[in-house]
């Protein structure tokens, strides 16, 4: 494996191998275009694949038909496009000069291969040992402004994924200005594609969407300043006939928290051009001479085995290769969370009988969520005060975490870092530290501006008052949220020609924050949010190994939430909690063991007030715990595979997690609308071994407390045959129901 260098007439070839997977990158012509030949199924050899960028069907190359130089530039299968001279698809580069012009054509100087992966300077990158990953850098230049540019390509051993990048350097004497600067840039010949999309809102992020790409553009992006709810960093490409199993797809999925555009382009010859980055509208970064700008990376993934082989995959790359947290390989400490229970009326007295009673089932750890701060009581005033407010929490944090440390439980503490509320005392002492445009009133959003976290001394003096706190006692846990996007963007400390550059130094100030909370604090977990899921993207992982999925805990509309979210994130990282009913979002009510059926597939925890459970939930929460130290393992490290899509069949739900050894397996089924008359529905399992035999039980939340969490059914089937006629769910009485059936080789 790894990446092999070729040079055939004049043509230089580099093929880049994952286990299963080739990428293959041409320099051709005298003038060292950088092509793109070809991504996909394994390939062993490349002998003649420069044919692929069809530069022989027709002569015309610059080389050889010098007078038609625009058409070849316009037909191309590049690997990074150039801007204004001839390619009239998207352009991946705009870069102004002094003279004010923007074109650029970057071609080919030298390349480099070498062992492991280097990080990304201030950004959120994979990792991976010099056993496990093997780089490829190429310089490319153009002379014509005084640009280089070095395009990187880092392969995993063990994991089919592709991690690019591209960092720009200004060669020249004058200043440049990058108006645009995509992270990656892949063309291929259409195959009638469709792409897969994740679009959202507050409460309803990530839902699949799937449709026909088309001639001309089509693009997800964000303006917001974070990733947000509405459309994730991620695009799909498949063959019309992809389904889970089988199938090309292709997965492109940009580690940035920030503005970012995703963009797929069939042009005139049937040729797609997908691309992804930071969004270019209001983006600008100036580079004087000698100086450098890094994009951040964007992650590829290719499966011939449909988009189950993509999810796997990116899970195994974000488990094994972008999470550093301590707790990214441990099950994480199953957690009550006060917010729903109490929103922002809460006392000492109250969070500790919380704490009490969940101790007394099995939970592990308090989460003290947002009003514990200066004089929070309602989310109009204090964000900005992390001082503790010590009328509300008589004794103060100290004494309240002894005692619920004293209980066997750990507690967590809930921050909104890079906010303030005009009605706040830092907001009086600092009002320019907030983004704005002078002479515009800025728009609130909940009542609170956005702090600008570009600048140092707002970095420095935001985290002295976190970690005051945090030193203030044992705090294990940081839940770090953020519940405004940026609006009137505009900096008081940077020059009018450089105010283009305050979005991206936002993400990087921030980046930069949650990297110094985590030296500071080397054993905490931290879990990101944003209003929910608005920053559930690959950079914030390289922070914290979980993120808060949604605000939306209702067990029925997270179906669609968690398969749209799995389909590239591991279970592990998804934050999944029990709530109480009528849910607080939607008012449905939905039974107890379902929620926690839901649940149990992320890091498990409870969204309520204990103290107000019926005593038949409470036995159901000393089940659901011990269900989650018994199978979280599977959850957390398994495979995961999509049996049926709510989404799609509007009547029910099924996924599966298999251990690595396939010895074990889990089977959520959830019956969201049961049928009249139907009888059991069959579902054809996967990734089981199709020559063992599997013992089938099922975990219940039935009975007393001296009656088992797992039931033996007494069938015991073949790998094969679940796999190829399948496993019967007997219909269930009511709405709302679900099941865990386990699966445990004989
Ligand atoms: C939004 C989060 O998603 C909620 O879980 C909660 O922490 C609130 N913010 C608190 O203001």
């Amino acid at each position: 494996m790894g990446i092999i260098f070729a040079e055939n007439q004049g043509n230089k070839l580099f093929k880049l191998d994952t286990p299963n997977t080739s990428y293959i990158i041409g320099v051709v012509c005298e003038e060292g275009f950088l092509g793109h030949v070809y991504y996909g199924k394994k390939v062993s050899d490349m002998q003649g694949a420069e044919h692929l960028t069809r530069m022989y069907d027709h002569p015309f190359t610059p080389d050889t038909n010098a007078r038609d130089r625009l058409s070849f530039m316009d037909c191309f299968p590049t690997e990074y496009s150039s801007h204004g001279v001839g390619d009239y698809r998207e352009s991946s580069i705009r870069v102004k000069t002094k003279q004010g012009q923007e074109a650029v054509l970057l071609t080919y100087v030298s390349h480099e291969i070498y062992k492991g992966k280097k990080g990304l300077e201030g950004l959120p990158a994979t990792f991976g040992s010099e056993d496990e990953v093997t780089t490829l850098e190429i310089t490319c230049e153009d002379k014509a402004i005084g640009l280089k540019a070095v395009l990187s390509y880092s392969v995993f051993e063990d994991t089919d994924a592709i991690a690019r990048n591209i960092k720009l350097i200004n060669t020249g004497e004058d200043k440049l200005i990058v108006h645009k600067v995509m992270s990656a840039c892949l063309d291929m010949d259409n195959q009638d594609y469709e792409m897969i999309t994740l679009h959202g809102s507050w409460a309803r992020e990530r839902h699949m969407q799937r449709k026909a790409i088309g001639y001309g553009k089509s693009s997800v992006s964000s303006v917001r300043g974070e990733t947000g709810h509405q459309d994730q960093p991620f695009m799909a490409i498949l063959e019309k006939t992809t389904t889970q199993t089988s199938g090309d797809a292709y997965g492109i999925h940009l580690a940035y928290s920030g503005n970012f555009r995703m963009m797929a382009e069939v042009n005139q010859f049937d040729m797609l051009r997908v691309m992804c980055g930071i969004e270019p509208e209001n983006f600008s970064w100036v580079l004087e001479s000698g100086e450098y700008f890094q994009a951040p990376e964007a992650l590829l993934v290719y499966s011939s085995e449909g988009l189950g082989g993509m999810s796997r995959s990116y899970h195994e790359l974000y488990r094994k290769h972008l999470i550093r947290s301590p707790y990214k390989d441990k099950k994480r400490p199953i957690l009550i969370n006060n917010w729903e229970g109490t929103y922002f009326d809460f006392d000492e007295t109250k969070l500790y009988n919380i704490a009490k009673e969940a101790a007394a089932l099995g939970v592990e750890m308090l989460v003290m969520d947002d009003g514990w701060f200066g004089n929070r009581f309602d989310d109009n005033r204090a964000l900005g005060d992390w001082v503790v407010n010590e009328d509300k929490l008589k004794g103060g944090l100290k004494s309240l975490v002894d005692k619920v440390n004293a209980l066997g439980m750990d507690f967590g503490i809930w921050f909104e870092p890079e906010m303030v509320s005009p009605d706040s005392d830092l907001y009086r002492a600092h009002p320019d530290w907030a983004i704005a445009i002078p002479g515009r009133v800025p728009g609130l959003a909940r009542n609170q501006y956005v702090l600008d976290v570009s600048r140092k001394e707002v970095r420095d003096y935001i985290l002295d008052m976190m970690f005051q706190v945090l030193h203030s006692a044992n705090i294990k846990y940081v839940k770090w949220d953020m519940n405004r996007p940026l609006s009137d963007v505009g900096s008081a400390v940077l020059n009018s020609e450089r105010q283009g550059e305050l979005s991206h130094r936002y993400v990087l100030g921030m980046y930069e924050m949650q990297e110094r909370l985590l030296q500071e604090f080397p054993d905490l977990l931290l879990e990101n949010c944003s209003g929910g899921g608005a920053r559930f993207d690959p950079g914030m992982l390289y922070y914290s190994p979980q993120i808060w999925t949604s605000d939306d805990t209702d067990a029925i509309e997270r179906l669609q939430i968690q398969e749209g979210t799995a389909l590239i994130y591991p279970l592990s990282t998804m934050g999944a909690h029990v709530s109480v009913c009528p849910n607080h979002t939607v008012g449905r009510n939905t039974p107890f063991d379902t929620r926690g059926y839901v649940a149990l597939a992320g890091t498990f925890g409870y969204e309520l007030d204990m103290t107000k459970l019926s005593d038949e939930d409470k036995q159901m929460v000393k089940k659901q715990t011990q269900m989650y130290h018994q199978f979280n393992d599977i959850v957390r490290e398994g495979d995961y595979y999509r049996i049926a899509s709510y989404g799609e069949n509007h009547l029910y739900d099924c996924f599966q997690v298999v251990s690595k050894d396939k010895k074990k397996s889990l089977v959520f089924f959830v019956q969201v609308l049961n049928e009249a008359n139907k009888k059991s529905r069959i579902l054809k399992l996967q990734g089981l071994c199709p020559s063992s035999t599997y013992a089938v039980k099922e975990l219940t939340m039935e009975g007393d407390l001296s009656e088992p969490i797992v039931k033996d059914t007494g069938k015991v089937f073949g790998g094969e045959l679940l796999m190829n006629a399948g496993l019967g769910f007997e219909r269930m009485w009511g709405d709302y129901r679900a099941k865990i059936v386990y699966l445990e080789e004989n």
